[in-house]
């Protein structure tokens, strides 16, 4: 049997914070790489909360919280609110100087002072985006799957025409999971992709 699915729930910020350390070395677990716990939290999960409550969507098994999936229907209207209402703080909180420049909690700060919006074509035609990690224990068995259509399906009901999404190119897993889940590559970086598709 899958996960339960269901709406995030306020009060479950941390343990998505963790699930997306614990997934994030390209799928892989980041705890080693940073020495701030929270700060990938504090970009790739904390204001799709904030500001998207309703397309959050957890998976849930015997063991608790172990798996998510996060949208915005509008990236232009969610980077605008990031600028006005959740960088600021941030910025205060995590100055340039905090962490080494080359170090990994370097470059995420410095992606706080300087996010990188996404570029005009790819909104225009995509103008939603997502994030999807799971535990490895929720992994491989079809909950990837349920928890994306699930998001699709409100960010269509949104009205978005299209869905975006950023992966490294060292994650092949997630970029064969998001073909088969019916994505295309549009970009093609150094080290990374984007990837979309029409809802
Ligand atoms: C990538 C990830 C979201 C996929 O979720 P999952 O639950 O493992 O995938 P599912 O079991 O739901 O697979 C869904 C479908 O994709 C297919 N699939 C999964 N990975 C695949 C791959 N690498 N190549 C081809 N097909 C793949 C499955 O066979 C399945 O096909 P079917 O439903 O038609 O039978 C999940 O493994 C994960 O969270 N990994 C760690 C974090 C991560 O890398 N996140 C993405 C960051 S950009």
């Amino acid at each position: 049997m899958g996960a339960k699915i269901r709406n995030y729930r306020p009060g479950e910020e941390r343990v998505l914070y963790d699930i997306c350390l614990l997934t994030g070395d390209s799928g892989a677990d980041a705890s080693g790489l940073y020495r701030d716990p929270l700060l990938l939290g504090e970009v790739y999960v904390g204001p799709y909360l904030r500001f998207a409550p309703s397309h959050a969507w957890v998976g849930v098994d015997a063991r608790g919280v172990a798996g998510y999936v996060l949208g915005v229907p509008d990236t232009l209207a969610f980077e605008a609110e990031c600028e006005r209402s959740w960088w600021p703080a941030l910025r205060a909180r995590y100055p340039l100087s905090r962490y080494p420049a080359d170090s990994a909690d370097g470059r995420i700060v410095r992606l706080i002072h300087n996010p990188s919006p996404a570029e005009p074509d790819v909104v225009e035609r995509y103008p939603a985006h997502l994030h999807i990690d799971l535990l490895p224990r929720l992994q491989g068995q079809g909950d990837g799957r349920r928890l994306l259509t699930t998001l699709l399906a409100g960010l269509a009901a949104a009205g978005a025409p299209g869905v975006h999404l950023g992966v490294s190119t060292a994650n092949q897993r997630a970029v064969g999971f998001y073909r088969r889940m019916g994505f295309t590559e549009v970009r093609t970086y150094a080290d990374s992709l984007v990837m979309a598709r029409q809802l």
